[in-house]
């Protein structure tokens, strides 16, 4: 848990709730959490999802893991602290698209299984949906299709502390959505996590 450092500080409440706001949009917000392996097809999904929610009228907004490390997260590396902090940021960032009541997509590797529940955690405090999506795909897979050819860097030491390679990787136990990369089609994927929005009704058909 990261220490609260500014004392005198107080939340200052506004007249606009998150409901005013779903009025405009017709629809709530919620966070779908892609976690796996680089390479897994986190973003792919992400991104094919995005577009189909457009065409539903839906207002959804990507947040990726290389995307957010060239900006707002620049100064973070991949050290497990870095990594941390990583999420620990994104988590609040995707709460401020959720209250803004926005679907936010957020596409990290997100290692290890006590950060994310630690998203997991202040979602539920706030009364928000968290929803973990596992993208499951082999290694073996992930290092075949190696789109940005890092595998290969971190087989040669090039990169240190690489996921899957020689930092671990904790799938999530317990996940509401577990698709397998490695063996479904990216329209199974997609209708996958579809089905779940509508069952819990934060959006329409
Ligand atoms: S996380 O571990 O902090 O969640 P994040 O998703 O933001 O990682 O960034 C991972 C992306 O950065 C990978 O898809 C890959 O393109 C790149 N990358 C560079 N170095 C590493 C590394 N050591 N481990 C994992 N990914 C890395």
């Amino acid at each position: 848990m990261t220490e609260q450092r500014a004392t005198n500080v107080h939340w200052h409440e506004g007249d606009i709730t998150r409901e005013h706001r779903g009025k405009i949009l017709g629809h709530r917000g919620a966070t779908l959490w892609f976690t796996g392996l680089s390479g897994s097809g986190k973003s792919t999904v992400a991104v094919e999802l995005e577009g189909l929610l457009n065409e539903m009228g839906v207002l959804s907004y990507r947040l990726d893991g290389d995307n957010v490390r060239l900006g707002i997260n620049k100064n973070l590396g991949f050290s497990a602290e870095d990594r941390t902090e990583n999420v620990r940021r994104i988590g609040e960032i995707a709460k401020l698209f959720v209250d803004t009541g926005i679907i936010a997509l957020s596409s990290f590797v997100s290692p290890y299984a006590a950060d994310r529940d630690q998203v997991r955690v202040l979602h539920e405090e706030a009364d928000m949906d968290f929803i973990e999506v596992f993208v499951d795909c082999s290694l073996e897979a992930a290092e075949s299709r190696d789109p940005k050819g890092l595998y290969k860097k971190a087989r040669a030491g090039e990169i240190k502390n690489f996921t899957g390679i020689d930092d671990p990787y904790e799938a999530p136990a317990n996940p509401e959505v577990h698709l397998h990369s490695d063996k479904q089609s990216l329209e199974e994927e997609v209708n996958q996590i579809l089905e779940l929005l509508l069952e819990r009704g934060i959006i329409k058909s």
